[in-house]
C-alpha cells in the first residue's frame, strides 16, 4: 500500500515524487519511457542546448562588432546533437539520483488505472491511498491531406524527431509560429537551413504582446527566416507544404501547431475524473473532482510549461500533506529562447483589455541600456 502513486515521470511527476518522498510519504512513480519526460528528453532541455550552440555560433560570427576576431566560425550540427545527448543523459541521471534520495520507488513500465486505488504496471497491481496523474501532452496532429503519409516517410517531423536529425536540411518548413516553431526556426536558421514559417495567425509567438511579437518578427526576418502569415496548413505532398495562400517546397517539415493533454490509454475512464476539452479538470489545489486524485502538468491543459508543472506538483503535494497552498495562474513567466529572447509575465495589453481591465502602457527601448 503506497501513500501516493504518480503516473508520469516528467517535471510534474518527478517534482511531486521528490516532494512527497521528502515529506515522508511512500511513493511509487511509474514512467513508461525515460525519467524527465518531454522537458528533459525531447523538449526544453534539448532545444535549449541546441539554441545555446546557435548563440555561441552567432557571437563567434559577429564578434568583430565587439573587437573579437575569429577565423570563419562553423557550426558542427553532429557535435551539437551529441552534446545535447550528453546533457540530456546527465540530467536524466540527476533525476534518477533525486528519486533514490527521496526514497521513491520508480517502476519503468506503462501504468494502467484499475480504479482510484489500484494501478497495474508490468502485470503487477499496486495499491495506493492517492493518485497523481502527470501524463503530460503530445503534439497535435490534425487530419490533413498527406500529413500521416509525410510523417510515416520521415518528411514531416514533430518536436520529438527533429532533435534526432543528423543532417541540417537545406530547406526546412516550420508549420506553426508558436514557441516550438520559433525556437526551432531560430536554431536551424543559424545552422544554415533556409527556413520558412507557416503560421495561420497574422502574428507570431501566440499570446505574447503584439508590439513584442512585431519586433521579434522583424528580427527573425533580418536573420533570413521567411514567414507566411495568415496561412493555414491544408496539405502535404511528397516535397511541399500547402497552405490556403500558397505552397512551399521543403526537404524537411516541422509540425508544431500545439500540444494536447494525454488523457487516454491509461484507464483514466475508470476513475470518474472529469475531462473537459481533452484536459483533466483540476481545482486550485490541483485536485480533480474525485477525492484523492490529483493532476499536475500539461495534462490539465492550462499552461504547458515545465515550471508551471513544478509549481502544480508542489501545490498538490502540499495539499496532501495538509500544508496550506493554492495554485495561481495570474503571473506565470514565459520565455521564448529565440535571438533576441522574449520574456513575458502576467497580462498583455490585449488580454487586459479583453477582460475589461483598465490599463496603461509604457515602453522603454532596449538601446537605453548601454550594455
Ligand atoms: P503553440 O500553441 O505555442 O503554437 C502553435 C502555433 O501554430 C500557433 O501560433 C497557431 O496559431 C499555429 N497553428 C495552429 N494550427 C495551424 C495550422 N493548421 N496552420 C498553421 N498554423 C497553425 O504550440 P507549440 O509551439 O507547438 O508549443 C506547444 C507547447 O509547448 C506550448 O504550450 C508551449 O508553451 C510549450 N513550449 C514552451 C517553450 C518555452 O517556454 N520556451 C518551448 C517549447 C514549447
Amino acid at each position: 500500500m503506497y501513500d501516493l502513486i504518480i503516473i508520469g515521470g516528467g517535471p510534474g511527476g518527478y517534482m511531486a515524487a521528490e516532494l512527497a518522498g521528502r515529506g515522508g510519504l511512500s511513493v511509487l512513480l511509474a514512467e513508461k519511457r525515460t525519467l524527465g519526460g518531454v522537458c528533459l528528453n525531447e523538449g526544453c532541455i534539448p532545444s535549449k542546448t541546441l539554441l545555446h550552440s546557435a548563440k555561441v555560433f552567432d557571437y563567434a560570427s559577429h564578434g568583430a562588432a565587439y573587437g573579437v576576431y575569429t577565423e570563419k566560425a562553423t557550426l558542427d550540427h553532429k557535435f551539437v546533437v551529441s552534446r545535447k545527448n550528453h546533457v540530456v543523459a546527465t540530467l536524466v541521471n540527476g533525476v534518477k539520483s533525486l528519486m533514490r534520495a527521496s526514497k521513491v520507488k520508480v517502476v519503468n513500465g506503462e501504468a494502467y488505472i484499475i480504479d482510484g486505488k489500484h494501478v497495474k504496471v508490468n502485470d503487477e497491481i499496486y495499491e495506493t491511498k492517492r493518485l497523481l496523474i502527470a501524463t503530460g501532452s503530445a503534439p497535435v496532429i490534425p487530419q490533413i491531406d498527406g500529413l500521416s503519409q509525410g510523417i510515416k516517410k520521415g518528411f514531416v517531423l514533430t518536436s520529438r524527431e527533429i532533435f534526432e536529425l543528423e543532417e541540417i536540411p537545406e530547406r526546412l518548413t516550420v508549420i506553426g509560429g508558436g514557441v516550438i516553431g520559433l525556437e526551432m526556426a531560430a536554431y536551424f536558421n543559424s545552422a544554415g537551413s533556409k527556413v520558412t514559417v507557416v503560421e495561420m495567425l497574422p502574428k507570431i509567438g501566440g499570446p505574447i504582446d503584439s508590439d513584442i511579437s512585431g519586433i521579434l518578427l522583424k528580427n527573425c526576418r533580418q536573420k533570413g527566416i521567411c514567414f507566411e502569415l495568415s496561412a493555414r496548413l491544408t496539405g502535404i505532398t511528397e516535397n511541399s507544404v500547402i497552405y490556403d495562400t500558397g505552397e512551399t517546397e521543403a526537404d524537411k517539415v516541422l509540425l508544431s501547431i500545439g500540444r494536447k493533454p494525454v488523457t487516454e490509454g491509461f484507464g483514466l475512464e475508470n476513475t470518474g475524473v472529469a475531462v473537459r476539452d481533452g484536459a483533466i479538470l483540476t481545482d486550485r489545489y490541483c485536485q480533480t473532482g474525485v477525492p484523492d486524485i490529483y493532476a499536475a502538468g500539461d495534462v490539465n491543459g492550462k499552461y504547458m510549461l515545465a515550471h508551471t508543472a513544478y509549481r502544480e506538483a508542489a501545490v498538490a503535494v502540499n495539499h496532501i500533506l495538509g500544508k496550506p497552498d493554492i495554485m495561481r495562474y495570474d503571473a506565470i513567466p514565459m520565455v521564448i529562447y529565440t535571438s533576441p529572447e522574449v520574456a513575458c509575465v502576467g497580462e498583455t495589453e490585449e488580454s487586459a483589455k479583453a477582460k475589461g481591465i483598465k490599463c496603461e502602457t509604457a515602453s522603454v527601448p532596449m538601446r537605453m541600456s548601454g550594455r
